[in-house]
């Protein structure tokens, strides 16, 4: 596992957008060899998406033959909802680049048959070969997506029942009324995750600083979700200075000196 600090968001989302573009330049994604993305909501790759679509308004990258799959979706809330995560991702991303509808998928919180949805959507990611690059966020309490604490690390796409830590954080979204937030999801799976050929997590702000202690200095634990990519061949963290308070001095360290030598993710980059 890679942990890369940065010093502020402005830096954080720059490194993120920079680090997704140099996957797709170096795919060179083709109409019969697309580049399968997987993507989070949240606050914290807002910056992200701001200079991918800068970059794709530049003519620098393309996502005409990049398919997208998002990680998860509340249950029960209108397509149109503001806080539907498909409602966040038109808003924030997809209705500003050049991505084709067809290529964007989604998990529908309002099937009837959640648990048929769930495995349709599985099996679109299986069609696909898996996912080349998968990029999530973290909760408060450590999950990706929406495999809460107690997850199986081995878990696949389900119906999840939402924390209260996680409705209680997400409440900022619903009027700052927890009981306008929804009690469950439907999830990509920790399994889901690990089976991405690469993945990258974006941790940002102080109120992530517990989840990474235990996801970075401790054990692989199923508290924790996060954790499980300890065993994974290439993930990266990236957080801001203020996401590394709670680790140790000398962890934060010693990931910085091994970045040091690192060859500069805008190399091939010209902007
Ligand atoms: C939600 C999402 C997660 C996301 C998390 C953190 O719970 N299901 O995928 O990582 O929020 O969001 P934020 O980036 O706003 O802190």
């Amino acid at each position: 596992m890679r942990l890369i600090v940065q010093k502020d968001y402005q830096m954080l989302s720059l490194w993120a957008a920079r680090y997704v573009a140099r996957a797709i330049l170096k795919a060179e994604p083709r109409e019969n060899s697309p580049f399968i993305l997987g993507l989070p909501t949240g606050s914290s790759p807002l910056g992200m998406y701001q200079e991918l679509i800068r970059l794709c308004s530049q003519g620098v990258i393309s996502f005409k033959h990049v398919i997208t799959f998002n990680m998860d979706e509340y249950v029960g809330i209108p397509e149109d909802h503001p806080q539907s995560y498909r409602r966040f991702m038109y808003d924030n991303f997809f209705n500003h680049i050049n991505i084709p509808k067809q290529n964007i998928n989604f998990l529908n919180g309002n099937a009837d048959d959640l648990a048929a949805e769930c495995l349709r959507y599985e099996q679109a990611v299986s069609s696909l070969e898996g996912i080349d690059l998968f990029v999530g966020g973290i909760g408060t309490d450590g999950h990706i997506a929406f495999n809460e604490p107690g997850s199986s690390l081995t878990s696949r796409t389900r119906i999840k029942t939402l924390a209260e830590e996680t409705r209680a954080s997400n409440s900022r979204f619903f009027e700052n009324d927890i009981t306008k937030v929804p009690k469950y999801a439907l999830t990509v799976g920790v399994g889901t995750v690990m089976d991405a050929r690469e993945v990258l997590i974006i941790a940002y702000g102080h109120n992530k600083a517990r989840a990474l202690m235990h996801v970075i200095e401790e054990g692989i634990n199923h508290m924790w979700t996060v954790s499980a990519l300890q065993q994974h061949r290439r993930a990266t963290i990236l957080c801001d200075e203020d996401a590394t308070e709670e680790l140790k001095v000398r962890t934060v360290k010693y990931f910085k000196m091994m970045e040091a030598d690192n060859l500069d993710p805008d190399a091939i980059l010209k902007v």
